[in-house]
């Protein structure tokens, strides 16, 4: 990324969770604080410090804020509807439209908008860490210049992954955006296992999480050793973690399970896309 990709003003329509996770982000890359606009109708202690320490404007509507190179809209999917009408004002000819509004399709926002760019994108919520992953979709009308200004936006939360075709969005949705819990859920399920032969539940849960935390550092530190040559290095044929991936890796194990899980996922998001 290069500082040519950072765009020259920026609009950031809800400055809620992620929204805030995205500027915290945009601002440890090195975007003027002055260059960004913040609109929330109620901005979070967090952000009215942001604007005195930064110098980030904060404006509670769109009424008035210049037309910007990005506008950014982490706004709920069921305000697009209301917010549109004053958004609209603030769409020029060059203005790039970034949606992380979830179910909420290019087409939806084009028939909203009067922008002829724009990109749909997925993030979850190790975004707040900076440790995110965000699947994007760009449409004709976006040139290599501004999905370079995409990626470098959204590479302040975390990864991006760009998708040939829309429709996949749905596909990440199932797997990362909702894919937290289910590892949060894992946490769950390893704690009340290890209570049921034994542990004492605070340890059963303390165990379960940070096996969960170490195993996603080392994961991520050893980036070009893949997930199963890591399994396959920490078990010994015959030993503990064998027995016990006998009953995950069976017929009947995770993997039909997840399968299972991550289809009524992406199903789901179907039916709430529109
Ligand atoms: N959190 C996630 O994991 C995740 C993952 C992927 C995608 N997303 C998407 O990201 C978007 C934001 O989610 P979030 O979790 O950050 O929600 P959030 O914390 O509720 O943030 C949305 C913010 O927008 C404000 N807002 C409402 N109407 C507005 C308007 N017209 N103009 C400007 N701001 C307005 C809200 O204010 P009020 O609270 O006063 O209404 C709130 O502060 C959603 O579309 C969601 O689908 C979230």
């Amino acid at each position: 990324m290069t500082a040519s990709s950072l765009p020259g003003s920026l609009v950031l329509a809800g400055a809620g969770k992620m929204g805030s996770a995205m500027l915290r982000g945009w601002l440890a890359l090195g975007i003027e604080g002055e260059a960004i606009t913040a609109i929330d109708p109620f901005m979070s202690d967090e952000m009215k410090q942001l604007g005195q320490i930064q110098g980030v404007r904060l404006a509670e509507t769109a009424r008035g804020v210049a037309a910007p190179d990005v506008l950014i809209l982490a706004i709920k999917p069921q305000m697009l509807e209301t917010a549109a009408a004053d958004y609209a004002a603030l769409i020029g000819p060059g203005t790039l439209v970034v949606s992380i509004m979830a179910g909420k399709t290019i087409a939806d926002i084009a028939a909203r908008l009067p922008a002829q760019a724009i990109v749909r994108c997925m993030p979850n919520t190790p975004a707040a860490v900076g440790r995110g992953i965000t699947g994007a979709a760009a449409n004709a009308g976006v040139t290599a210049a501004q999905k370079q200004t995409a990626t470098a936006l959204l590479t302040a939360i975390g990864q991006v992954a760009w998708l040939e075709n829309e429709a996949l969005i749905d596909a990440v949705t199932a797997v990362s955006g909702s894919g937290p819990a289910y590892v949060f859920y894992l946490v769950e399920a390893m704690a009340k296992a290890g209570e049921a032969i034994g542990l004492p539940p605070a340890l059963a849960m303390q165990l379960a999480r940070s096996t969960v935390e170490g195993s996603g550092e080392l994961m991520s530190q050893e980036p070009r050793t893949s997930a199963s040559q890591l399994r396959i290095n920490v078990t010994s044929p015959g030993g503990t973690t064998a027995a016990a991936l006998d009953v995950l890796m069976a017929a009947d194990g995770l993997e039909p399970l997840m399968k299972k899980a991550i289809g009524a996922a992406k199903r789901r998001a179907g039916e709430l896309s529109g």
